[in-house]
This record gives structure tokens, C-alpha cells and sequence, in this order.
């Protein structure tokens, strides 16, 4: 399956954000720990969602999906392990680990393939259960764990404010017996959503959105209906290819808090930007300029989802900006397809330098991961003429109907089966 695009027009149009991808994958998990009936609004439409789902539902929850709503029948957990088929689809999996074991007393799961990212190890998320109490031994990839009796509150400090490890902490801590103090935890505003849901179902979490998160163990929680968070990433994508085309766009739904270094990066690079309540309106008019040095870093600094959408603009400004992935050790593997357009790159380890060109050419390229397949489509759409994108499931496990997206947008893109 790839995507052909007819590139050198202008983005020009309005559009609503889709809901988080970071944000659902977690609440979709802490749905193990719930009883009752929990419906979920803003949910995007993304392979992704469905591999969460289809966890679920091996698990023994009922889920089914009507539009953007999301319902799912709680407290019918009947089953402690998930297959390697079902961890390996996605690597994000690993935070069914908490949840699993706080509501069965134990849990046995595949380790979640390394992933084109680099080695995805979950060291923290280890060391964080075994702290609440697990006993966790892992024999040829299975993680097999199990509790005593019931996990039990402690303090708990991060190595690396990790995301997925603050998420499984959390999800474990909810249900213990006594209070959680994490520390060093991570700041995203995905981890805030995840919190927001837990405290509609009862929980008592404190501090999210802060390194110090304090979480007073309850005896149940309850379902509740709630609406998923904004996708942050998708919102700076989508402004990266209205940059690069020299377009405008009105982003609805979008909240400006969560992406203000990706804005002033953008705002570096030439884009007048105005923001008014949930919307957000971008416009580029001339030929983009280089934005200096970029470092990915943990919240709130400027994101590692965001640095291959964000390189692509920079492979056509006009100057040189360089960037550097602090976060993970193998994320510049789109930098090779985005050099067979035309783009003048060099990489040593963390460090990517990009000497921005006057025009991409139009290539077939192919996609090695979520981030990187949407910076191949961005340099598409500016390089004039047909280009092909391969291997776009990458694109899907996070981008909902991209290329319905992108045309109502006035731009020439459609999917070959
Ligand atoms: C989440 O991944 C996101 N995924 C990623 O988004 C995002 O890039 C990342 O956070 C950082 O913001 C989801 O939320 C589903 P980490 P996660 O644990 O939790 C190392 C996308 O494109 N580490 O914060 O896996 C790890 O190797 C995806 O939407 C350990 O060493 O990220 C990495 O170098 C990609 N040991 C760094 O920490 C551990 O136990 C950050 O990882 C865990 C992580």
C-alpha cells in the first residue's frame, strides 16, 4: 500500500485535530482497572488504537467503537497473559504490564519487540513494579510477574522521567494499598490526560503534569465517560506541511500550551502564527529559514516526535539547522529516504546536520517509522511532481486517514491499495 502525491501546491484549509494517539493507548490499558462502563470521546481512528483494543478484548473486556466514541465494558477481566502476536504489534504495549497485574495479582507478557527506534528497553518500568512489590522474572522474552497479596504504595524515583514508565506506575500504584510518591517522573501532557481519566473513575492522583506525583491507593474505581486530549504531534505535522507548501492553516482543537516549543521553532523558521482559544492559525509566505540547533528533551521541551516532521522543513530552508536527538539512539533512519529527494544531511550519532536546499525532488520513498513516514509525505508535498510513499502503516498507526486529511486540504494525495 503507498501513498502518491501530486506535490508543489500550497496546504490551504481549516481542520480538527484527531485525538492523542499517547493519550488513548494508555486510558485504553487503565480500562483493565475499571468496573462498569467507561466511553471514551475524540478517539482517533489509528492501527494503533485497534491493536489496544484487540488487547482488550483478549483480555475479556467488550469494546466497541462507533465513530470517534469508544465504549468499553469493564470489570470482566478473565485472562493474566497476552501473546507475543498481540504484544509485538505494538511496541507501546508494555503498559498493560501495571494495570494487569494490580487487577489479576499477576501477568505475563512477551517483551514488546525493539522497535525501528532502537532498542526499547523498559529497565524503569522494571525496577518502578518491583518497587511497589512484583516479583518479575523475565525467561526467554516472557515477562512472567505476580504479587503476593497487593501491590504496595512506596517512593518511587525515575532514572529518566520516562513516559511509558510514569504511565505504568501510575496504572499500578491506583489500586495499591497505600500512597505512591513518584519522582523524576515525566511531565507529558499525555501523562495529565491519563491522570484526569483515572480521577473521573475514582482515583486519587496528584501532581500530574509535574516530576512529583503523589497517588493514594483506592479499593475500586469506577467507569466514567470522558473526551481524549488533542494530539500534539499531529498538530505540529500538520503546520510542518502547511511551512514547507507556504500554505495556511486554521488548526481547531488544538491547545497551544502543549506544543509552545514546537511554535516558537516554527515561528524561528518565518511562520506568523495566531492563536485564539483552541484554534490555531499558521501561515508561511516566503521560503522558510533555518532554525538553528534543535535538541529533543523530555516535556516541556521541544519533542523527539516532533524533530522528523520539523527536519523535513528544515531540508528546504534556507540556511543550516542542526539537530539533536537526546532521546532515542537510532531516530534519524527517515534522514537516508529524505537525502534521495534531494535533501543535503549529515548525521553523527545524535547529531543531524541539515543544510537547507532550494527544492525537494519528487521520489519513491519508503517509511521506517510512524515519525519519520510523516516527515517523507511532508517533503513530498513541496517537491513539484508525483512522488510514491511506501510502507505507509507506519503513517497509519498514527495519522487517521491522512491522505482525506491532507485533500481537504487542497493538496493532491491518495492511497494505492
Ligand atoms: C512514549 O514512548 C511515546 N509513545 C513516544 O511516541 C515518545 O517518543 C516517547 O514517549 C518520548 O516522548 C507512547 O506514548 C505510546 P520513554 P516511550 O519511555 O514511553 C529510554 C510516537 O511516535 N527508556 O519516554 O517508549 C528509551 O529507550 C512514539 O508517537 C529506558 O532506557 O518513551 C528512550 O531512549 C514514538 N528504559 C527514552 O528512555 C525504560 O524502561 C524515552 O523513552 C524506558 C525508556
Amino acid at each position: 500500500m503507498r501513498l502518491r502525491v501530486n506535490g508543489g501546491n500550497r496546504l490551504c484549509g481549516e481542520l480538527n485535530v484527531q485525538g492523542a494517539k499517547n493519550s488513548i493507548l494508555p486510558i485504553l490499558a487503565a480500562c483493565v482497572l475499571v468496573r462498569g462502563e467507561v466511553v471514551l470521546h475524540n478517539c482517533p481512528e489509528l492501527s494503533d488504537v485497534a491493536s489496544a483494543i484487540k488487547i482488550l478484548e483478549h483480555l475479556g473486556l467488550k469494546c466497541e467503537r462507533n465513530g470517534d466514541k469508544i465504549r468499553v465494558l469493564c470489570g470482566s477481566i478473565n485472562c493474566a497473559r497476552v501473546p507475543e502476536s498481540l504484544m509485538r504489534e505494538m511496541r507501546s504495549s508494555i503498559f498493560f504490564l501495571g494495570p494487569i497485574l494490580s487487577s489479576c495479582g499477576r501477568a505475563e507478557i512477551s517483551m514488546p519487540g525493539g522497535c525501528e527506534l532502537g532498542p526499547r528497553p523498559i529497565d524503569i518500568h522494571i525496577a518502578a513494579l518491583r518497587r511497589l512489590g512484583a516479583l518479575i522474572e523475565d525467561e526467554r522474552g516472557i515477562l512472567s510477574c505476580r504479587v503476593e497479596e497487593r501491590l504496595k504504595g512506596t517512593q518511587i524515583d525515575l532514572w529518566f522521567p520516562s513516559v511509558g514508565a510514569t504511565e505504568n506506575t501510575i496504572l499500578a500504584a491506583v489500586l495499591a494499598e497505600g500512597t505512591t510518591v513518584i519522582t523524576n517522573a515525566a511531565r507529558e501532557p499525555e501523562i495529565v490526560d491519563l491522570a484526569d481519566f483515572l480521577n473521573a473513575c475514582g482515583a486519587r492522583i496528584y501532581g500530574a503534569g509535574s516530576s512529583k506525583i503523589l497517588i493514594e491507593g483506592v479499593n475500586e474505581l469506577r467507569g466514567c465517560e470522558y473526551s481524549i486530549m488533542p494530539d500534539r504531534i499531529a498538530a505540529v505535522t500538520f503546520f510542518s506541511a502547511a511551512a514547507i507548501t507556504r500554505g495556511e492553516i486554521n488548526l481547531k482543537g488544538v491547545k497551544e500550551e502543549h506544543i509552545t516549543s514546537s511554535l516558537s521553532i516554527l515561528e524561528a523558521a518565518g511562520c506568523s502564527i495566531k492563536v485564539g482559544g483552541d484554534e490555531i492559525y499558521l501561515k508561511c509566505q516566503n521560503r522558510p529559514r533555518s532554525m538553528n540547533i534543535i535538541k529533543t528533551m523530555p516535556y516541556p521541551s521541544f519533542p523527539t516526535d516532533a524533530q522528523a516532521p520539523i527536519m523535513s522543513l528544515a531540508c528546504i530552508a534556507d540556511g543550516t539547522t542542526m539537530f539533536v536527538e537526546t532521546i532515542f539512539e537510532n531516530r534519524y533512519r527517515h534522514v537516508c529516504e529524505l537525502m534521495r529527494m534531494g535533501a543535503d544531511i549529515k548525521t553523527e550519532g545524535k547529531v543531524a546536520v541539515v543544510n537547507g536546499v532550494k527544492r525537494l525532488n519528487s521520489a519513491d520513498v519508503t517509511c521506517t517509522d510512524l515519525r519519520g513516514g510523516a516527515a517523507l509525505l511532508i517533503a513530498a508535498l513541496s517537491a513539484e511532481g508525483e512522488s510514491n510513499i511506501y510502507s505507509i502503516e507506519h503513517i497509519d498507526r498514527g495519522y487517521q486517514h491522512i491522505e482525506k486529511d491532507l485533500r481537504s486540504l487542497s493538496l493532491e494525495v491518495e492511497r494505492i491499495e
